[in-house]
């Protein structure tokens, strides 16, 4: 953990403040062998887009390795370190056969496992193929996402399967990639920040979505079995917004889309976007989506495809400064956030708690032991909470009263009448 710099209590004290101690190495860093890499890599991880499997093989680069992914002809999905085992030519000018890939440079040929099934060039005597093995990694395709899991193979984990893959009258569809250059953690501190729907998509640059996120919310957060939720419940006329958001650990969350005006009663909807914010390395970041769609918005393809407003480098840079957004809110907390020149406060509750189970899901790894979010063996779908619930209550009292009714109204809409903790 880094130590916060001393509070700054002098007007004109710039000069006494220009230290920028180093980010904090445990949370941020994601190379191979670093404490928080190996966290990650104990989770599957998305890695590409199947619609980006094509005829050559596509480079990627995920938490600091390079690697090269593929569909052989018989329809499987390869996933190998980028250069060759023999002499280190890059996979990306390959081959791809009917089984497998072929190296450029001298023919040999290695399976989606790693298995050597050619070496072409060498006498009919040698047993080198049958000795050695490409470096791979398991795969494993839903949604139309490739997901990968890259850690320690004994270790490998049950796929997760989240209650909202499957909601009734809704398709899942892939739908955005898009990068920011910045470390994985201020992405996903982002996710647990509901405050800044009220302020830097509704008052800093005009409203992103509807004019109800412009009301200020009553903030509330729980743990859950697979990570945690915020509670944003939110006073429109004569009804009450309950917007509830998951994190699942370790760099998951879902959201309901932004289209909400509060208007009228409304239980319990929960078509919800699912994103993955997955490390390039330690200091750029992709995106990666599912969509929970409605056939009758009548959306096509490419519009479920395009990054929600701002959230990509796809506007100039003048209009971003005039009209800022979720990319440039996040990717300028500097290329790592340095959390020891913070000054947290209340609204940040949630990203403290975000915290404390990223760096508890560290500290379990290095010690040896699954994360507490971890599913070992396949079960039943993963209760999730993400949704809009719109009540009708009118407000009683004074404006300190409507504050308690409505904190109480989010957590008996999450919780139940007796408030448990979500489960
Ligand atoms: S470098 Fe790949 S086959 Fe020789
Ligand atoms: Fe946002």
């Amino acid at each position: 953990m880094s130590t916060p710099r001393p509070f700054l209590d002098t007007p004109y004290g710039a000069y006494l403040a220009r230290d920028v101690p180093p980010p904090d190495d445990e949370l941020t860093r994601v190379g191979p062998g670093t404490p928080g890499g190996e966290y990650l890599r104990r989770f599957w991880q998305p890695v590409a887009f199947a619609r980006d499997l094509g005829r050559v093989p596509l480079r990627i680069r995920i938490m600091g390795e390079d690697l090269v992914v593929f569909r052989d002809g018989s329809g499987r999905v390869g996933l190998l370190q980028l250069h060759c085992a023999h002499r280190g030519t890059s996979l990306e000018y390959g081959l791809i056969g009917e089984r497998g890939i072929r190296c450029c440079y001298h023919g040999w040929v290695f399976d989606v496992d790693g298995r050597i099934l050619e070496t072409p060039g060498e006498p009919s005597s040698s047993t080198l193929g049958q000795r050695l093995c490409q470096g791979a990694y398991p795969t494993h395709e839903f949604g139309g996402l490739v997901f990968a899991y890259m850690g320690p193979p004994p270790k490998r984990p049950a796929f997760p399967l989240y209650d909202t893959y499957d909601l009734a009258g809704y398709r899942l569809d892939p739908a955005g990639k898009f990068m920011l250059p910045c470390n994985w953690l201020q992405i996903k501190d982002n996710s647990m920040d509901p405050v800044h729907t009220s302020f830097l998509h509704a008052i800093s640059s005009g409203y992103q979505f509807t004019e109800a996120f412009g009301a200020l919310a009553e903030l509330d957060w729980e743990v859950t079995p697979f990570g945690m939720i915020y509670i944003a419940t939110r006073r429109v006329g004569e009804c009450v917004w309950v917007r509830v958001a998951d994190f699942m650990a370790p760099n998951v969350h879902q959201f309901t889309r932004e289209i909400e005006d509060a208007s009228r009663e409304k239980r319990a909807s929960r078509p919800v976007i699912i994103r993955w914010a997955v490390p390039i390395d330690d200091t750029h970041t992709w995106n990666m989506e599912l969509a929970q769609v409605d056939p009758a918005w009548g959306l096509a393809p490419e519009e479920i495809v395009r990054p929600g407003f701002g959230q990509s480098d796809d506007r100039p840079y003048a209009e971003r400064q005039r009209h800022p957004a979720d990319y440039d809110a996040q990717s300028s907390q500097r290329d790592i956030a340095v959390h020891a020149l913070e000054h947290l406060a209340s609204t940040d509750r949630g990203v403290i708690m975000l915290r404390k189970i990223v760096r508890d899901g560290i500290r379990t790894v290095a010690a040896g032991r699954d994360p507490r979010e971890l599913v070992r063996e396949p079960g039943p779908p993963i209760a999730t909470f993400a949704q809009d619930t719109v009540l009708h209550v009118p407000p009683e009292g004074d404006a300190e009263a409507d504050r308690r009714l409505l904190r109480a109204t989010g957590r008996r809409v999450v919780l139940g009448p007796a408030g448990e903790r979500p489960c």
